[in-house]
């Protein structure tokens, strides 16, 4: 990748998040419904009886916002937050946990089922990245090892931005960032490298449709993305999928097992879905 901001994503991205750390959690308390936005996509998992028995990773956890959502949804989880910028993991593990939580510094995108054996005793049940796939340097990769470290039947959601099917996101995105993100980076993190690489990466990032189509094409089943209220309807998206219970055999295509219904939580139903198939 030769682009500014591909060559971001291949290191510098986590020194910058390294260098935002102190101020991260008060960047986010300004963008209204950060935390909410977190939970509805982490209840969008459908994970059954509070998350008991079940391992989570929280792939790209920062500061632990992400985290947080997901310990609120499943508390009886087993919760592993995982980060490539010990800043942030730093910032992170310095907060009041339960001893459900833990955390461990790796890149997402090498991430392996050897790596969740050692580490963790096996594969998750449910993977959550939230703010993270744009910002690997490889979506692909990374949704590989995503699969790879999910179980049978495991469910996978993304939290991210993404505004490259619709010509007004892009310009409310553009708008917010250069009147609201831009500057109040400025004034909380004293440099905007950071939130000047977020509006362009952004921009620069899968439409939902394209995002959509690489869950498929790593084999994940019932991939269906649906919006998140308030400023950011049409902007931020949860994207959510699952891993089949079985490959697909001699001359099966799709989807071999489990359900075709998106996992979009009851109550938001087929009409806040958003490209369900
Ligand atoms: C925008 S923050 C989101 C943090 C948290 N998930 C939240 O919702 O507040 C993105 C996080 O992803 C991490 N990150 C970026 N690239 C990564 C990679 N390749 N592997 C693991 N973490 C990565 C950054 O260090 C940063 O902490």
């Amino acid at each position: 990748m030769t682009t500014p901001t591909g060559m971001m994503k291949t290191g510098a991205v986590t020194d910058e998040f390294d260098n935002a750390a102190s101020s991260y959690d008060r960047l986010v308390a300004a963008n209204p419904g950060y935390h909410r936005d977190l939970r509805t996509s982490a209840r969008r998992l459908r994970l059954p009886a509070r998350g008991e028995g079940l391992l989570l990773m929280d792939l790209g956890c920062g500061t632990g916002a992400s985290t947080a959502a997901l310990l609120r949804e499943y508390p009886l989880a087993r919760i592993v937050g995982v980060d490539a910028s010990e800043g942030m993991l730093r910032a992170a593990a310095a907060k009041e946990w339960p001893a459900n939580v833990t955390f461990h510094l790796a890149r997402a995108e090498d991430i392996t089922p050897g790596w969740a054996r050692e580490l963790l005793g096996g594969s998750a049940d449910a993977v959550f990245a939230a703010y993270l796939v744009r910002n690997v340097p490889d979506p692909d990769a990374f949704l590989e090892s995503v699969r790879s470290v999910l179980a049978p039947g495991g469910r996978l959601a993304l939290h991210e931005y993404s505004v490259a099917d619709s010509a007004s996101a892009q310009a409310v995105w553009t708008a917010v960032c250069w009147s609201v993100v831009i500057p109040a980076g400025r004034a909380l993190a004293g440099r905007t490298d950071l939130f000047r690489y977020l509006w362009r990466s952004v921009l620069e990032f899968d439409g939902r449709s394209a995002l959509l189509e690489r869950m498929r094409a790593v084999g994940l089943e019932s991939v269906a993305s649906a919006p998140l209220p308030g400023w950011q309807y049409g902007i931020t998206h949860t994207f959510v999928g699952r891993r089949p219970l079985r490959r697909p055999g001699p001359g099966e295509s799709g989807p071999v097992s489990g359900s075709r219904e998106a996992a979009c939580p009851p109550g938001e139903g087929p009409a806040a879905r958003e490209g369900a198939r």
